[in-house]
């Protein structure tokens, strides 16, 4: 297999804070290989972001890496990112033109008062020599990328002109704009209602196998995982608990922490703490099996068949003490039988 194109090793880092240090990332060691999407996964707090963070060395303070490396790799070059100040211009050349990072909130590295256009021409322009026109043609061609219709015009509209939908998709753009090796997804379609989170994610993983990137993906969505991710790792309370792919982690979890994530009862959007009690052996309070319904269909006046519509085909579900379930689906006109 080619060497991987990022290698974190033995990754700590403390946040020092007032009353104590906290320790939010503890030894994480993994690996991103270009074409391959590794998800991260784990409860809130588990240290995902900051993880993320820390590979382009943006981690707020009081933040402070205490070990290991972050070994990139391009043309048999390899350097250490978590030897170079944050600041520093090798740091800075890598942030957008090696790894690009698209995050849950759009509207927080999306400025309010320029046009979208303006926003990508100018990261297309930091990394690169081409001038207003040809870097205008690129942004163009990223936005069109990233299927917003009528491009070039909607170039020239600001913000909060875009839908949220619209707005994650331009930050994508941005984010491929110096055409990175690595994309760092943070929860990138969470803000997002289940239609629009489901084409986001659809782009993003045709974006990322057409470009051959690696992706590191942080969800809390087993379901996301199970559709995007190529590996898992599973982080908890700052630590990778268990590694594997999506095939190893879904089939044969091997520490416990990972079987009950698994579990559908277990919410990773609530802290651990609260979630202590939802372990035991849930029970079912409603079940359904094979329910279906139609409608019309009936024998009418002189025997002709009337009209019928199944509204509800072969449903089977269970609802558990203490959990919610989400019934989704597409609006969608049913055919008459
Ligand atoms: N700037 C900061 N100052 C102090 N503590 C921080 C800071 N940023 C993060 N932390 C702490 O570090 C820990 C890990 O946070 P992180 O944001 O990585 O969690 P996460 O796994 O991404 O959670 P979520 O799923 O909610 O996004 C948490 O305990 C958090 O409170
Ligand atoms: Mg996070």
């Amino acid at each position: 297999m080619e060497k991987p194109v990022l290698s974190v090793e033995n990754l700590s880092l403390d946040f020092h804070l007032r009353t104590h240090i906290l320790h939010a990332v503890r030894d994480v060691s993994f690996e991103l290989h270009r074409g391959r999407t590794l998800a991260l996964v784990g409860e809130s707090g588990s240290g995902k972001s900051v993880t993320a963070r820390s590979l382009m060395r943006i981690v707020d303070k009081p933040g402070l890496m205490v070990g290991g490396r972050i070994i990139l790799r391009a043309e048999g070059n390899e350097t250490d990112l978590a030897q170079l100040a944050s600041n520093s211009a090798e740091v800075r050349a890598v942030r957008g033109a090696r790894i690009g990072l698209i995050f849950q909130e759009p509207m927080s590295s999306l400025s309010p008062v320029h046009t979208i256009g303006s926003q990508i021409d100018e990261v297309v322009r930091l990394h690169s020599k081409l001038d207003k026109r040809a870097a205008r043609a690129r942004t163009v061609e990223l936005l069109g990328q990233v299927e917003i219709p009528n491009p070039a015009e909607m170039a020239d509209r600001y913000t909060f002109e875009f839908s949220g939908g619209m707005r994650q998709r331009a930050m994508i753009a941005m984010a491929l704009a110096c055409n990175p090796d690595i994309l760092i997804a943070d929860e990138p379609t969470t803000a997002l209602d289940v239609t629009t989170q489901a084409e986001i994610l659809d782009l993003i993983k045709r974006l990322q196998t057409e470009r051959g990137m690696a992706m590191l993906l942080i969800t809390h969505d087993m379901g996301v995982v199970a559709e995007v991710a190529d590996d898992v790792a599973v982080m908890r309370f700052g630590r990778i608990v268990e590694t594997g792919t999506v095939d190893e982690i879904f089939h044969a979890p091997q520490h416990a922490y990972t079987q009950r994530l698994l579990a559908s009862t277990l919410k990773l959007e609530q802290p651990a703490d609260a979630r202590a009690e939802a372990v035991v052996t849930p029970q079912p309070i409603l079940t359904l099996k094979d329910l279906t319904k139609v409608y019309g269909g009936a024998k009418g006046f002189l025997g002709t068949k009337k009209f019928a519509l199944k509204a509800v085909d072969d449903v089977s579900l269970v609802l558990h003490a203490g959990e919610n379930l989400g019934v989704v689906g597409d609006l969608v006109l049913a055919r008459p039988r």
